[in-house]
């Protein structure tokens, strides 16, 4: 053993003495992307539907959440009074949130409001809570990997158009799924320049800008072909956040909680050889190591979230010693509260 190993050992050991000292005033949440070092400490681990769900009911005074900040701050909305809600890094924010800003957001639903046409904005929870804000200001809701479907349906039958928002690659792979042809379709700009265009007049959908780098960029449609000429007969199962061109030649998409069940299934039947899944590396490396021997999980494409990888031991164990001082503490601010709640509560509602 080296002595980074013993390091490691020496803060796991502190953690679990700090839970154990904490007991029941304590609760720890994982997102599915978080590391194996973090996930053998999570009480609660989950995507990001599950994770916002399970706020409500829980006691305990202080939740530390391992994930990236917009989910922190989500669980920080929904905690209860006196609740407070901890994020080892508060730096590990996602690239696709950081896409949207809540001005621009207002700027473009301002500039639909005043065009007469009644457009209802739809927020991925991979967003910020001034984000949200806008979006329950303007009478819109929330949705997640898992309820996109649900909730895009809901939203087109409360106006003329649905303002999907920040990633284009979701929207686009929903509207597929509910028959939203293309041409009813319109990528629109942050500046909102585009929106007197007759394509985006015409639009049942409009998409913002947005897109996850680590699912657009780094796994590609040759890839999902490579895999299907390896393995003929073997599935392809991706997350939503990937591009159409690559959920078109899949042979299933879905959210983390989704690829997990389809794996796990998989493993129990041993019906498939290898099965391949498109998503953050971290949640991918899991599966290969959980199911080894009876399932050959292979990755679409070695990517990881910096952001995600952000949340160690290290920080969580900082977080955990200085519990008691509110270091690392998420808070939010008090006139957004009550709008971003209206966002997120619209679709717990409606997806209960
Ligand atoms: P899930 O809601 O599917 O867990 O996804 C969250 C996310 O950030 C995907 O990149
Ligand atoms: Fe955001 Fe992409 Fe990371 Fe998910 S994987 S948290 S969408 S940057």
């Amino acid at each position: 053993m080296d002595v980074m190993d013993r390091g490691l050992d020496a803060t796991h050991a502190r953690i679990a003495e700090l839970k154990k000292k904490f007991g029941s005033d304590l609760v720890i949440l994982g997102h599915h992307y978080q590391a194996d070092e973090i996930i053998r400490h999570v009480d609660i681990v989950g995507d990001s539907l599950e994770l916002a769900r399970r706020i409500p009911d829980i006691e305990a005074r202080s939740i530390v959440f391992c994930g990236v900040y917009f989910m922190a701050e989500s669980a920080a909305l929904l905690a209860r009074p006196g609740q407070k809600v901890y994020l080892p890094d508060h730096s590990a924010d996602c690239a696709m949130a950081r896409m949207a800003r809540a001005s621009d957001v207002e700027r473009v639903l301002e500039k639909l409001a005043a065009s007469g046409r009644k457009v209802v904005p739809l927020a991925y929870v991979n967003s910020s809570l001034a984000v949200k804000a806008v979006v329950g200001r303007f009478g819109g809701a929330v949705c997640t990997s898992s309820n996109a479907e649900t909730m895009l349906k809901w939203a087109t039958g409360e106006g003329d158009a649905v303002l999907f928002l920040p990633d284009r690659n979701l929207g686009r792979n929903t509207a597929r799924v509910l028959g939203i042809p293309a041409e009813r379709q319109a990528l629109i700009s942050a500046s909102g320049n585009e929106l007197d265009s007759d394509e985006a007049r015409n639009a049942k959908l409009l998409l913002w800008p947005g897109c996850c780098p680590i699912h657009e960029s780094l796994m590609k449609p040759d890839m999902v072909d490579a895999f299907h000429s390896h393995f003929p007969g073997c599935r392809v199962l991706v997350h939503p956040e990937c591009t159409p061109e690559v959920v078109e030649r899949c042979d299933g998409a879905g959210s983390t909680a989704y690829l997990i069940k389809e794996v796990e299934k998989a493993a129990a039947e041993g019906r498939e050889q290898a099965l391949c899944i498109g998503t953050e590396f971290h949640l991918v490396h899991r599966l290969m190591e959980r199911h080894a021997g009876r399932i050959n999980i292979i990755p679409l494409a070695q990517a990881s979230c910096p952001d995600m990888e952000k949340v160690d031991a290290e920080k969580l164990l900082a977080t955990l010693e200085s519990l008691e001082n509110g270091a690392g503490e998420v808070v939010v601010e008090e006139a957004m509260k009550e709008p971003a709640r209206k966002a997120v509560v619209r679709m717990l509602e409606h997806c209960r």
